[in-house]
């Protein structure tokens, strides 16, 4: 095969153009940042865990009717997707007060939201991801009311199912981050999901199991992501 054009290069995932204009081939990398980029380092094996545990969520998430760009997976650390225009707005929901919300709001890390809690962010690392509202959404014309209120309920709905999931496994759901785009005029999850954009704690001894080990620098940090595939059942190919 010919070497692949290079599309986009995000700091954990490079996307490739293909034969087919409306696909994408996304190579999940081993390359780990933290504190929008400050942080890079390779974690061995990282691109082929975080790639197949995505797919495996995404494919619940289809099945939950949720429309997601994910098409197929074709080996250890590449899927094929839907290329999308993006929207660069960062959808996070939680269910406990964890990172960026418990410095900025100063309450007790573990708070728990019923219902959950939605915020938006600007995808912008030099300008830190700024927190944002709906109504910068649409003043600044990132997305028109509709779409936002179609990416709020989608990850509300990404965050019911998931939530259920991840808790026949033993472990909370604290937080995520979603971004979405649009494809022939549908708003479309654009995303991965794996335990770098989402907080994970074992619901008895409430370790964490996702990509803090790494921000605050616990260690373990892929032995823990393996153990959150394997509690889901993912079998790896490599
Ligand atoms: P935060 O506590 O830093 O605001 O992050 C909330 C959740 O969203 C957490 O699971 C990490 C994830 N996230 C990303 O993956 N990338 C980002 O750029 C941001 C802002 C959050």
């Amino acid at each position: 095969m010919d070497a692949l054009e290079l599309l986009y290069q995000g700091k954990a995932k490079s996307a490739y153009v293909t034969e087919d204009p409306e696909l994408l081939i996304l190579k999940f990398r081993d390359d780990t940042s933290a504190f929008d980029g400050e942080i890079i380092e390779q974690l061995s094996e990282k691109g082929a865990i975080n790639n197949q545990f995505n797919a495996f969520i995404m494919q619940k998430l289809a099945d939950a009717g949720i429309p997601t760009h994910f098409v197929e997976r074709l080996n250890a650390t590449d899927s094929l997707v839907k290329r999308l225009e993006m929207i660069p707005v960062e959808c996070v929901v939680r269910n406990r007060a964890a990172g960026s919300l418990v410095k900025r709001l100063g309450v007790d890390e573990g708070l728990a939201f019923d219902p959950p809690l939605f915020e938006l962010f600007l995808k912008n690392d030099a300008l830190h991801d700024p927190m944002i509202t709906e109504h910068h959404v649409e003043a600044f014309g990132w997305a028109s009311r509709d779409e936002m209120a179609r990416m709020h309920q989608l990850t509300l709905e990404t965050n019911r199912v998931l939530k259920q999931l991840f808790d026949d496994s033993g472990l909370q759901l604290v937080d995520f981050k979603l971004e979405f785009g649009r494809a022939n005029g549908e708003i479309v999850l654009g995303d991965e999901f794996s335990p770098d954009g989402c907080r994970l704690w074992d619901k008895v001894t409430g370790e964490k199991k996702d990509k803090d080990r790494f921000r605050q620098k616990l260690g373990g940090v892929l032995d823990a992501y393996r153990e959150v595939a394997e509690r889901l059942g993912i079998v790896f190919d490599s």
